[in-house]
């Protein structure tokens, strides 16, 4: 369904973000004919660059990371669409100039791809120059703050300029696939929410495995670490959508009240519930702290946990996260252990298994649901774990590979006018307030990461997180 016609204003328009990223998602949308034929787009950065200029670094971008499923002329078509003005997000310059460009009567979106030092410059600008309208979007990227007083004080900012329903803050995991499918599953079911609960639930895992390294980011990621740059936002989100009490409706605060009330139920974390990881050098290649160029650094790029949500579905289930870099595989998964069944009937020797509901972020986006049957043949009543499976992928036709990506679906929401998929200033700063005093902690215990080794599955101490629980993590592969 085409969403209405806009002037999408793209800040930080020549960046890495925009040409990985926002800028082949456009195209796929306009090539899917989603986008409407007269949408315009305009990159705004320092850059000096003309119109044309900014085609030739679009016509790139797509020809690297859009995919191939295209015809040349459509090519041509979406970069018609293209414009850019050279602006000085401190200053001045290009604002008039850029405001010149956009129309009336089209939905405005200000996208920042850009440095969160420079939020509250453009904010300000946008209004101060007239730009923005109160029918007027901005979408901001992550990271939203440094922590707690820094989201606060941007929040603030921001609110100077723009209500709440005007700002769309990404958080990317809310528009995979399949994390949009895990509130179908679970409310679109009846066959799972009775059990989702402690009653029923052994403990939930949630893992996000990477096999990237820091290398080239370092400086950024330096500052940040696992906790901050994935535990913060996108672990907690998933961890949200998992133990959220069903919303009324699906409507953005609806939503966002109940992922709220997660965040909120949270208990602190028990140092001895934490583990930090710190990949290693090996023969082929160097290790985080060359990555990183920070010969001392104390950064974790990896991160495991045990958390508890303390309300009256979830006492005493636990839920372990971890996530890292340069671990064995690209992974992610959220595991839900059901617990045993009560009492076997067919005696211990007949073997005994949990049902385990997994559900694949990536690759392989699907889900698997383990469940009991007898084995085939004449041996006896012996019991064995059977996968019922379920791929997105396949799920979506021969033309699954071209399903829209997280930015895709998220950029069309936005000129949709849908928050549903973006955090609130509420749920980030409770965040942060949940995170802090984790970090404080490893500050004033001067705590070194584990080293692990690169394609490992992260430190040992991770293992024993688990182990020390008479539970043991799901295999990375
Ligand atoms: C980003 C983090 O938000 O998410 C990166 O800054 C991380 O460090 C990335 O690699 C992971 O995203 P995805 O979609 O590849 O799982």
């Amino acid at each position: 369904i085409p969403v209405e016609c806009f002037d999408l204003v793209i800040f930080g328009g020549t960046g890495d973000l925009a040409r990985r990223k926002i800028l082949p998602g456009l195209f796929r949308r306009f090539c899917s004919g989603q986008m409407p034929p007269e949408a315009q787009i305009i990159g705004a950065a320092r850059s000096e660059l003309d119109d044309d200029g900014y085609r030739q670094f679009v016509r790139e971008a797509v020809q690297e990371f859009g995919g191939t499923h295209y015809e040349k002329d459509q090519l041509d078509q979406f970069l018609q669409r293209l414009g850019y003005e050279t602006v000085d997000a401190k200053g001045e310059g290009g604002w008039e100039a850029l405001k010149g460009r956009l129309r009336d009567k089209v939905v405005r979106a200000f996208y920042f791809s850009v440095g969160p030092s420079l939020f509250g410059d453009i904010a300000e600008r946008l209004r101060s120059f007239g730009l923005a309208n109160e029918d007027s979007r901005i979408v901001l990227e992550k990271p939203f703050g440094h922590d707690l007083e820094t989201a606060r004080a941007l929040n603030a900012t921001l609110a100077q300029h723009f209500d709440e329903t005007q700002i769309y803050r990404i958080d990317h995991y809310l528009g995979k696939e399949t994390v949009q499918n895990l509130m179908a599953v679970r409310f679109g079911n009846m066959l799972f929410e009775p059990l989702w609960n402690a009653q029923y639930v052994d403990h939930i895992q949630i893992t996000v495995a990477e096999t990237v390294s820091v290398e080239g980011r370092g400086g950024y990621y330096d500052k940040s670490g696992a906790m901050r740059d994935m535990v913060q936002n996108h672990l907690m989100q998933l961890l949200c959508l998992i133990a959220m009490e069903p919303p009324a409706k699906f409507d953005p605060d609806a939503v966002r009240d109940e992922k709220l009330k997660v965040i909120r139920a949270l208990d602190p974390v028990e140092p001895h519930h934490v583990v930090r990881g710190q990949y290693s050098a090996d023969e082929k290649q160097a290790g985080y702290r060359v990555h990183a160029e920070n010969p001392r650094s104390r950064t974790e790029s990896f991160v495991a946990m045990k958390v508890h949500v303390s309300n009256w579905r979830w006492a005493g289930t636990p839920f372990y996260l971890r996530t890292g870099k340069q671990l064995r595989a690209r992974a992610s998964e959220i595991a839900v252990v059901f617990k045993d069944a009560p009492h076997s009937i067919f005696g211990e020797e007949a073997g005994r298994h949990r049902n385990v509901l997994s559900i694949r972020l990536q690759p392989n986006e699907g889900m698997t649901l383990g469940v009991t049957i007898k084995e085939p043949g004449p041996g006896g009543m012996r019991l064995i774990d059977v996968p019922l499976d379920m791929s997105f992928a396949e799920a979506l036709g021969p033309d699954g590979e071209d399903a829209p990506d997280a930015y895709e679906r998220l950029i069309m929401d936005v000129i949709r006018g849908n928050q549903t998929l973006f955090m609130r200033g509420d749920e980030v700063e409770a965040a942060w307030a949940w995170t802090d005093p984790i970090i404080a902690s490893w500050v004033a215990r001067n705590d070194v990461p584990k080293p692990y080794d690169a394609g490992s599955s992260g430190p040992e101490d991770a293992l024993m997180l688990m182990h020390r629980d008479g539970r043991r993590w799901r295999e990375i592969k």
